[in-house]
C-alpha cells in the first residue's frame, strides 16, 4: 500500500461510514458497525477485481518509430515538446483506432481511454509509467513536467505499483499490476474512489449514488454538459458546468466529498479546450471534437449514447506544450469564475469545509499568490492530503521517494514546503 491513513477519528468514521473499507484504513477500530457500511471497489462490485477484464496475453503500447516519430517521446523521457502535427499520422497503422474488446480495461479518463484505443497505451489498459509519460506527449503534446506529474499522481494516489510502475487505467487488476499482491495489497486502479477519481465529474456518476460505478460514460451527463456549454466547451462554460455538478452532488449524494484532489477535476476540464481541440478545426473546443474524444454519439431522439473514445479524423494536436504552470493557472481561473466550497456532506446533513494549503475555510482566495498557485499541485503529490473529512492520506516513505525522484527536477525551485522523509 502506497498511502497510509492517519488521523481518522471514530466520529469521522460515523459521519463517513464508507471510509471504513477504504484501502489503508484500520477498520478494526469500527468492527461493530461494519456490516452497515459500504465497500469500495471490492470483489464482485463495479470496478472490483472479480469483474475486471483479464487479458492473459498482455501486449505493451506500440512505441513511436523513426518513420512515425510524433514528439519522439520514448521510455519516459522528455520528447521534442513541439506539437501541431496530425495524430495518428496517415499510414501509421499501429496507431489506428481499434475498439476495446472484452479483455480490455477502460476507466474514468477519456484521454487515456482514447490513447489506449489507439495503442499509444497498452490496448488492454494495464499500462506503465513510461507509457503514460510518452503517450501524453506524443498524442496531446502535454508538457513533460505535467505528463510526469499526472503519471506520478496516477501511480501513487490510486495505488498503482511502485516496483513494476504499472497501473490499471480502470478497474482493480492487482494480479497484473502488483509485484506481489500479498505484499502490496489491492491496487484499485484509476476507478479507485476519492483518490484521483472524485465526485461531481463531468460525465461520470458519483461512486455512492450509483453502486460504485464512478467510471462509465453517462450520456445524460454528457448532454447536460453540452447544454450548459452550448456546444462550446471553453473555460467559462465548463466553470459553470462544474459548479452545477457540485450543486447536484451536494444535493443528491449524502456522501459527497470535494477535497483538495478535486482540484484535478478542474485540470481535467481544462483538457477539453486545451488538449482536445484540433488545428483542423481552428483549435475550437467544438462538439464534433469533444464528442469523439468522449466516445459520445447522439441518438435520433437527442439523447447521447456511447461508442468508445476515438481521436477525431484529421486531428492535429496543440502547438505549444501544456505545462504544469499552464494547468495550474487554468485550475485557479476556472475555480474562481464560479467558486464552490471544498469539503463534504456529513451524516448530520451539514456541509463541512476544510483547510489545505491555499484552500482555507473551503475556499481558494481570489488573492492567491503566484507562489501558492505553483505549489497547489505539488502538495497533492507530496503532502498529507485530506481524502475525506477526518481522514488524511499520507504518502509512505516509498511513495514520497518515488514522487521526489520523478518530480524533483521540475519542482525543485518552486519554494513549496518539501516534506521530510
Ligand atoms: C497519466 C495521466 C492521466 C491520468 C492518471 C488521468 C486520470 C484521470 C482520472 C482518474 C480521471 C477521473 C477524474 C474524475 O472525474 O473523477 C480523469 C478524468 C479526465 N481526464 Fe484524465 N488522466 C490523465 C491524463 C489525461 C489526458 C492527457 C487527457 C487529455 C485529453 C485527460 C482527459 C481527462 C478528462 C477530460 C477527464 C474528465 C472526464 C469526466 O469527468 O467525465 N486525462 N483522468
Ligand atoms: C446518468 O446521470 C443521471 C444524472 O445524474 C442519473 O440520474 C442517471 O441515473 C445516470 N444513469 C446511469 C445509467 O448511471
Ligand atoms: C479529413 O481530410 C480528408 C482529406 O483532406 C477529407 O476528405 C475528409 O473529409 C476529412 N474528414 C474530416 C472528418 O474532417
Amino acid at each position: 500500500m502506497k498511502y497510509a491513513a492517519v488521523s481518522l477519528l471514530v466520529s469521522g468514521a460515523a459521519a463517513f461510514p464508507w471510509v471504513v473499507d477504504s484501502p489503508g484504513v484500520d477498520s478494526s477500530l469500527f468492527k461493530q458497525r461494519r456490516a452497515l457500511w459500504r465497500r469500495q471497489q471490492t470483489g464482485e462490485g463495479a470496478g472490483g477485481p472479480a469483474t475486471c477484464p483479464f487479458n492473459a496475453n498482455h501486449v505493451p503500447a506500440s512505441p513511436v518509430t523513426a518513420q512515425y516519430p510524433y514528439n519522439n517521446a520514448k521510455n519516459g523521457v522528455m520528447g521534442n515538446q513541439k506539437g501541431g502535427f496530425q495524430v495518428p499520422t496517415t499510414g501509421d497503422t499501429a496507431h489506428y483506432y481499434v475498439a476495446p474488446g472484452p479483455n480490455d480495461i477502460r476507466g474514468p479518463c477519456p484521454g487515456l481511454n482514447a490513447a489506449a484505443n489507439h495503442n499509444f497505451l497498452s490496448h488492454d489498459g494495464v499500462v506503465t509509467y513510461n507509457e503514460l509519460v510518452d503517450a501524453q506527449q506524443n498524442v496531446y503534446n502535454v508538457g513533460y513536467d505535467l505528463a510526469n506529474l499526472l503519471a506520478v499522481l496516477g501511480l501513487t494516489l490510486t495505488d498503482g505499483d511502485l516496483v513494476t510502475e504499472k497501473l490499471s487505467i480502470g478497474c482493480d487488476a492487482t494480479t497484473r499490476t502488483s509485484v506481489n499482491p500479498a505484499l502490496t495489497g489491492s491496487e484499485p486502479g484509476l476507478d479507485g474512489h476519492n483518490k484521483f477519481e472524485a465526485d461531481s465529474s463531468l460525465t461520470r456518476n458519483d461512486f455512492f449514488t450509483h453502486n460504485g460505478d464512478d467510471f462509465s460514460f453517462n450520456g445524460t451527463l454528457f448532454g447536460m454538459m453540452d447544454t450548459t456549454c452550448k456546444s462550446n466547451f471553453n473555460r467559462e462554460a465548463l466553470s459553470l458546468y462544474r459548479s452545477q455538478r457540485w450543486h447536484q452532488s451536494q444535493a443528491e449524494n449524502s456522501n459527497f466529498y470535494f477535497g483538495p484532489l478535486s482540484l484535478l477535476l478542474y485540470g481535467a476540464a481544462s483538457f477539453l479546450y486545451e488538449l482536445m481541440p484540433s488545428g483542423t478545426h481552428g483549435y475550437a473546443p467544438d462538439l464534433a471534437t469533444i464528442s469523439s474524444f468522449f466516445g459520445a454519439q447522439k441518438n435520433s431522439d437527442g439523447t447521447w449514447g456511447f461508442v468508445h473514445e476515438k481521436i477525431p479524423a484529421n486531428w492535429t494536436n496543440r502547438v505549444a506544450p501544456y505545462t504544469n504552470n499552464d494547468v495550474t493557472l487554468e485550475i485557479v481561473h476556472m475555480y474562481l469564475e464560479n467558486p464552490v466550497l471544498f469539503g463534504g456532506n456529513t451524516a448530520a446533513g451539514s456541509f463541512d469545509a476544510l483547510n489545505f494549503g491555499a484552500i482555507q475555510n473551503g475556499k481558494i482566495s481570489p488573492s492567491i499568490t503566484p507562489a501558492q498557485t505553483s505549489c497547489l499541485l505539488y502538495q497533492l503529490t507530496t503532502g498529507q492530503v485530506p481524502s475525506y473529512l477526518n481522514g488524511v492520506i499520507t504518502p509512505t516513505v516509498n511513495a514520497l521517494a518515488f514522487a521526489l525522484k520523478k518530480l524533483g527536477p521540475s519542482f525543485a525551485n518552486l519554494g513549496c514546503p518539501i516534506p521530510l522523509t
